[in-house]
C-alpha cells in the first residue's frame, strides 16, 4: 500500500497531498481539544459529523458565488480542497455576545450586538492565538489593506449566509470562526474561505430554548458532543452516510 504524504497535523484534521496538483486531503478526527489544548478528548463520531456539515456550507457558499477551498467530498471523514496558502488570522464574526468578548468586555453572554463585530486573532497556538487590531496586521505585514477589504466583505457574507441557514432550522448563529487562504490565477491572487465551517468553529444556540449545539456542550461539559453536533446535522438535513 502506498503511504500518504502528510503536509500538517493539527488538533482536529490532518491535511495529506492530493492526488493533483494544487489540491489537498482533509481528513477530519474525532479529537477535540479546547483551552489551547489543555482540555482533550477523542469523541467518536466527530470527525464524521463535521466533514458532512463543513462539506454542507461550503456548498451553500459556493451556491452563492461565495469563494472557498471546497472540491468535493471524498468519503466519510476525507474532503478534497483546494491548496492555499493561510492567511495568519483567525476571523471572527459576533453577532451575540459570547465566549472570549464577553468576559473580555464584561458583558452578559447572549446580549445581541447592535451591529455584527468582527474580530482577528494571530493564529499562535504558543501564544494562545491573541486578539490583534488592523495596525498590527498592517504593521507586521501579514495582511495588506486589500487583502483586509477582501476579508471583511467575505466574513460578512458569510455571517449573512449562515445566520439565514441556520435561523431557517431554528439555530442562533451566536459567532463564528473562518480562516482564509490566498490562492493564485496567473498574476492574480484572491482570497478564498479555507479550513472548516461546522459547530466546532460556531457557536449555535437553540432560538426556542438556548440550548448550545456547539463545541461549548465539550468545554463547558454540558453533555454530549455528538448528540448536540447530530442534532444540527438532522435539522439541516444532513445525515452521515456512506459514499
Ligand atoms: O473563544 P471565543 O469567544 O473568542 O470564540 C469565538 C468563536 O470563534 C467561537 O464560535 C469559537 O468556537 C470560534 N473559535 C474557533 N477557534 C479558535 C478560537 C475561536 O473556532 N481558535
Amino acid at each position: 500500500m502506498a503511504r500518504r504524504k502528510k503536509i500538517y497535523e493539527g488538533k482536529a484534521k490532518t491535511l495529506y497531498e492530493g492526488p493533483e496538483p494544487g489540491t489537498i486531503v482533509q481528513y477530519f478526527k474525532d479529537d477535540a481539544t479546547a483551552f489551547n489544548a489543555e482540555k482533550r478528548a477523542t469523541i467518536e463520531g466527530k470527525g464524521v459529523l463535521n466533514n458532512m456539515l463543513s462539506e454542507y456550507f461550503m456548498l451553500g457558499l459556493t451556491n452563492i458565488g461565495i469563494p472557498n477551498h471546497f472540491i468535493k467530498r471524498l468519503n466519510m471523514r476525507e474532503q478534497l480542497v483546494r491548496a492555499c496558502e493561510i492567511v495568519p488570522l483567525e476571523v471572527i464574526v459576533r453577532n451575540y455576545a459570547a465566549g472570549s468578548m464577553a468576559k473580555r468586555l464584561g458583558i452578559e453572554e447572549g446580549m445581541q450586538l447592535p451591529r455584527p463585530v468582527v474580530e482577528y486573532c494571530l493564529k499562535d497556538d504558543k501564544l494562545g492565538d491573541p486578539l490583534v487590531t488592523e495596525e498590527h496586521i498592517a504593521a507586521f505585514g501579514w495582511a495588506s489593506q486589500q487583502d483586509m477589504d477582501d476579508i471583511l466583505s467575505l466574513a460578512l457574507r458569510v455571517n449573512d449566509f449562515l445566520s439565514g441557514v441556520m435561523y431557517g432550522v431554528g439555530i442562533r448563529l451566536v459567532d463564528f470562526k473562518i480562516e482564509i487562504g490566498r490562492v493564485y490565477d496567473g498574476d492574480y491572487q484572491r482570497l478564498i474561505v479555507a479550513d472548516e465551517i461546522s459547530p466546532d468553529s460556531c457557536r449555535l444556540w437553540d432560538i426556542e430554548t438556548g440550548q448550545k449545539l456547539d463545541k461549548d456542550v465539550f468545554r463547558r461539559d454540558l453533555g454530549s458532543l455528538t448528540d448536540a453536533y447530530t442534532e444540527v446535522a438532522r435539522r439541516l438535513g444532513v445525515m452521515p452516510k456512506a459514499n
